[in-house]
């Protein structure tokens, strides 16, 4: 695997690489993360290494994208088990720039996809989106990957870089992976590493919210705020979990709905203590 600090560099490594030995354009795949890897991005890996000739991937904790009371200070950090695992999964090249070679002094570019990301997290994380968009595109400009891979876990994310890769006519193809979860049904999540053994119990409700959601929706009920208030319920009935929002929205538009059915995303972020925790459920 070839790790590149330098963005120049890791354009040049993707240009080549995209070239196979008998010069044809061959698939490079992109899988862009902030480290911390577990088996939700290693998920993603897998699924790149088994569509695209060349897998690049992407460690690099985007200031961009933290508010100024949020934890870009303490976010995990673990370059050598990440390298490690990225190494044994196949992946060729690995871009881990600094936040100096990614903003350069006079950085003033930024990526706004209006409409979407003042929504879910993009409400109470104001700027977020806008962080994500303008990182992601210059991975996009950077690897120029025929796929990128991005989890279901991160849907607003997906929404939004959906809608800039169709607005901004980028010739990338935007591969969703489902939520890999613990064994208790906790989502993946690097921030998982904040949370304490005390903290557990409250973390699982979440994905409790959300099954006892989509039982109501097996059981027939279509209303959104019915279903909304049965998500609400378990909420509160759950100690220690202090709720950010939980909606029912369109999940390309992300505008709340009138009634649920197929492509309803219904999305929960909840504080456990100091750490701040999403997770959702798609109506297939
Ligand atoms: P990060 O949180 O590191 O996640 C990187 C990718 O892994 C995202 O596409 C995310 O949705 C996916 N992922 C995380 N947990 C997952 C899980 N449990 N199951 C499946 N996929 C999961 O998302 C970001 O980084 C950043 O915003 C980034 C896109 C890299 C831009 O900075």
């Amino acid at each position: 695997m070839q790790i590149f600090t330098d963005p120049r560099a890791f354009q040049l490594a993707c240009r080549a690489l995209r070239r196979s030995a008998t010069g044809e354009e061959q698939p490079l795949g992109l899988v862009p993360t902030m480290g911390a890897l577990h088996a939700g991005h290693m998920s993603l890996v897998a699924a790149s290494r088994a569509r695209d000739a060349v897998t690049a991937a992407s460690i690099f904790v985007n200031p961009l994208q933290f508010g100024p009371r949020e934890d870009l200070a303490t976010y995990p950090r673990r370059w050598e088990q990440d390298v490690a695992q990225l190494e044994a999964a196949g992946v060729a090249l690995l871009f881990a720039p600094t936040p100096e070679t990614m903003y350069p002094p006079g950085f003033t570019t930024a990526v706004e996809v209006t409409g979407l990301s003042e929504r879910l997290c993009g409400a109470s994380r104001p700027g977020h989106f806008r962080g994500v968009a303008t990182v992601v595109l210059k991975l996009f400009l950077l690897a120029a990957p025929q796929r990128a891979y991005f989890g279901q876990k991160d849907a607003a994310q997906v929404a939004v870089l959906r809608r800039m890769v169709r607005d901004l006519n980028l010739d990338i193809e935007i591969v969703v992976q489902p939520i890999v979860r613990e064994a208790d049904g906790l989502a993946m999540s690097s921030r998982n590493a904040y949370l304490s053994a005390a903290e557990r119990p409250a973390a699982l409700g979440l994905s409790r919210t959300l099954r006892a959601i989509e039982a109501a929706y097996a059981g027939g009920e279509r209303d959104p705020q019915r279903l909304l208030a049965v998500g609400d319920a378990v909420v509160t009935a759950t100690p220690g979990l202090r709720l950010d929002y939980l909606a029912a929205v369109d999940a390309d538009s992300l505008a709340p709905v009138a009634c649920a059915g197929p492509n309803t995303l219904f999305a929960i972020a909840a504080f456990v203590g100091k750490t701040r925790l999403i997770d959702n459920w798609l109506v297939s």
